[in-house]
């Protein structure tokens, strides 16, 4: 090549790169993906209502960088989820993606979000392998063996001596099932049987009559969150509790959301999970307040503490970077934050870009009238186990 031909190219290149290259007076834009629609549109209720509660309470600026929300419903299917992040990339030019309100909808954009190099925040989707799909995955919400593992210790020296797990049949069911069974077992309970169910608009009549029969002295059940009012219906129909089988699982079938509408049959369960909103604390007391007054008394659930978290881990390291958007700054400097949520402590491991969090153990029970998740104990800075092992 002549000196003419390289001054060329490289002019080409440099032309090429500079729509992508923010300017310091261009907003940074964070594309947040969520099922505002469809059987788990509470999901995206809970989270977009904690992501515009968080840029209320902190400003829309963050190292002098404006900072854009730009709100998709993906309806919680995969295919949409990934059009939709190919577009904020492409066209949007977003610095982050967040949001993934099921493990399929945050495995579907995993990929992009390696090819174009931006993180992606997960607030919701709690399949333990979703951070491994990308280097770029950071995490706020949970995982099912990190709730799950605490109960299955908690259980077999509580008295209860054989269990049957009733679990979604996808990703987080599959974990949960795993961690249930496998440290149960190990600690001298017998599991009797595995049962699961279809994830949407499951009829749990016919599974819940089969438990029955078996006469566990425990039920274990995971259900993504908003579907815990159907089980718990068919629980109280089945008689299950009058047949002597308690009622034990991650705090995903007692979701706040949903909870007090569920009436009294949900009293006595006990559950294991990272948040509650009982959760005495004044950073929680704050956070349900303003949540409540914010949404016409609407009580935040897990999922609402996720997406809160999330925007925080966004503006941390937006923080720690002077508001460079660089997808591997922000990666980088997401995997040092550590910050005090609603929730109790939490960091980011930078090993797995997982969150470290306390797991509680709680029961439900009537507080002034209406049905909380009441913690009773609580297992500190609980890592991941499946990534703990490898
Ligand atoms: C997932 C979804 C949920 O609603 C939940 O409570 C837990 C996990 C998921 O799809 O990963």
């Amino acid at each position: 090549m002549n000196r003419r031909t390289v001054l060329v190219a490289s002019l080409l290149a440099g032309a090429a790169a500079l729509p992508t290259t923010l300017r310091a007076e261009d907003a940074v834009k964070i594309g947040l993906i969520l099922p505002m629609t469809g059987p788990f549109a509470s999901t995206g209720r809970q989270v977009e209502a904690a992501a515009r509660l968080f840029m209320a309470q902190n400003g829309d600026t963050v190292a002098g960088r404006k900072i854009e929300l730009i709100l998709k419903d993906d309806g919680g299917v995969a295919d949409q989820t990934k059009r939709i992040a190919q577009e904020l990339i492409v066209n949007d030019k977003v610095s982050v993606l967040a949001g993934f309100g099921l493990t399929p909808l945050a495995f579907a954009a995993a990929p992009l979000a390696t090819q174009a190099k931006v993180p992606m925040v997960v607030v919701a989707a709690a399949t333990s392998v979703i951070t491994e799909r990308s280097p770029y995955i950071a995490r706020t919400s949970f995982t099912l063996p990190q709730a799950t593992v605490p109960l299955a210790e908690w259980a077999a020296k509580n008295g209860i001596e054989s269990v049957v797990t009733v679990v979604s049949d996808y990703g987080p069911g599959v974990d949960a099932e795993t961690a249930f069974t496998t440290r149960f077992t190990a600690a001298g309970g017998k599991v009797l049987e595995t049962i699961r169910v279809p994830v949407a608009n499951p009829d749990f009549a016919p599974f819940l009559q089969r438990v029955r029969d078996l006469k566990p002295s425990a039920v274990f059940v995971f259900v993504p969150s908003g579907i815990g009012s159907a089980f718990m219906k068919q629980f109280k129909e089945r008689g299950l509790a009058e047949a002597g089988i308690k009622l034990i699982g991650t705090g995903d079938v007692t979701d706040d959301d949903i909870l007090d509408a569920m009436g009294d049959v949900a009293l006595g369960t006990i559950t294991t999970h990272h948040y509650s909103a009982a959760h005495d604390s004044p950073e929680n007391k704050a956070f349900v307040e303003a949540f409540e007054a914010a949404n016409k008394g609407m009580r935040p659930n897990f999922m609402g503490v996720g997406g809160y978290d999330g925007m925080r881990l966004i503006y941390e390291a937006l923080k720690a970077t002077g508001g460079d958007p660089d997808g591997d700054k922000l990666i980088e400097a997401m995997k040092q934050a550590k910050w005090t949520s609603p929730r109790g402590p939490v960091a980011i491991d930078p090993r797995t870009r997982d969150i470290v969090q306390n797991i509680y153990f709680r029961e439900v029970e009537r507080v002034d009238g209406q049905l909380y998740n009441v913690e009773f104990d609580a297992v500190e800075a609980v890592k991941d186990p499946v990534k703990e092992a490898h």
